[in-house]
């Protein structure tokens, strides 16, 4: 049996998950390659690498010019990052209102066992342990927290499965779906200030 996964088009995508939950894979399974703004490929844009964590922040940066790009373009986009801490989700949503489109989570809420197992297998490149341990805690404290549409997301769909993710089907809306209205004052006004960050925390909690 398949799940169906209806999403607006244009829309954001915001991928939600632990290293080795299988973003990418999902990513490049459902969706074009030009619609995919992966951290990984903007590090190695950006950097020495896919893993290069010193690059994180410039990448993101680049990642976000980008994004705001397609979306004012009216094109979808889909965001592959770990996007397990709030400031980072915001960063996305923010740019979505502003371009007047709907931001869509989907979150693969594997089990911890199984992005580490996922992880070591990969025969390209490998998360050290405690970090994937530590994005993983991150969910699930978002999870175990208000509910993700608090953040702004029109629809929120949850993956608990690899049998669950394996069997997606993604439909595409283009009509029946209210556009965001774009950020209100008093949106603005509880907006978190901005903070300096370093290059570790802008994925890695
Ligand atoms: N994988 C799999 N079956 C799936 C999804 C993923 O076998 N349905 C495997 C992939 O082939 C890969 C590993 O699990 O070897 C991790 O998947 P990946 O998509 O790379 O995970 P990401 O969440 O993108 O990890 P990262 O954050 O580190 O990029
Ligand atoms: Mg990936």
């Amino acid at each position: 049996m398949s799940i169906e996964l209806a999403i607006p088009d244009p829309c954001l995508v915001v991928l939600i998950g632990a290293a080795g939950s299988g973003k990418s894979t999902f990513a490049a399974r459902h969706f074009a390659p030009g619609e995919i703004l992966s951290s990984d490929a903007f590090r190695a844009r950006v950097g020495h690498g896919e893993t290069d964590q010193a690059a994180s922040r410039r990448a993101f940066g680049v990642l976000h010019l980008a994004l705001e790009r397609r979306l004012t373009a009216g094109r979808t986009a889909v965001v592959d990052a770990t996007n397990v801490q709030g400031h980072a989700r915001l960063a996305l949503i923010r740019r979505a209102r502003a371009a007047g489109v709907q931001a869509v989570a989907i979150v693969l809420d594997l089990p911890l066992a199984e992005c580490l197992a996922a992880d070591r297998a990969r025969v390209d490149r490998h998360v050290p342990e405690a970090v994937v341990e530590r994005q993983w805690s991150a969910l699930q404290t978002t999870l175990d927290g208000p509910p993700l549409t608090g953040e702004g997301f029109a629809v929120v769909h949850r993956l608990t499965s690899r049998a669950a993710v394996d069997s997606v089907v993604v439909g595409r809306a283009g009509v029946g779906w209210p556009t965001l209205s774009p950020a209100a004052p008093a949106d603005r006004r509880s907006a978190p200030r901005r903070h300096r960050r370093t290059a570790e925390d802008v994925e890695r909690p």
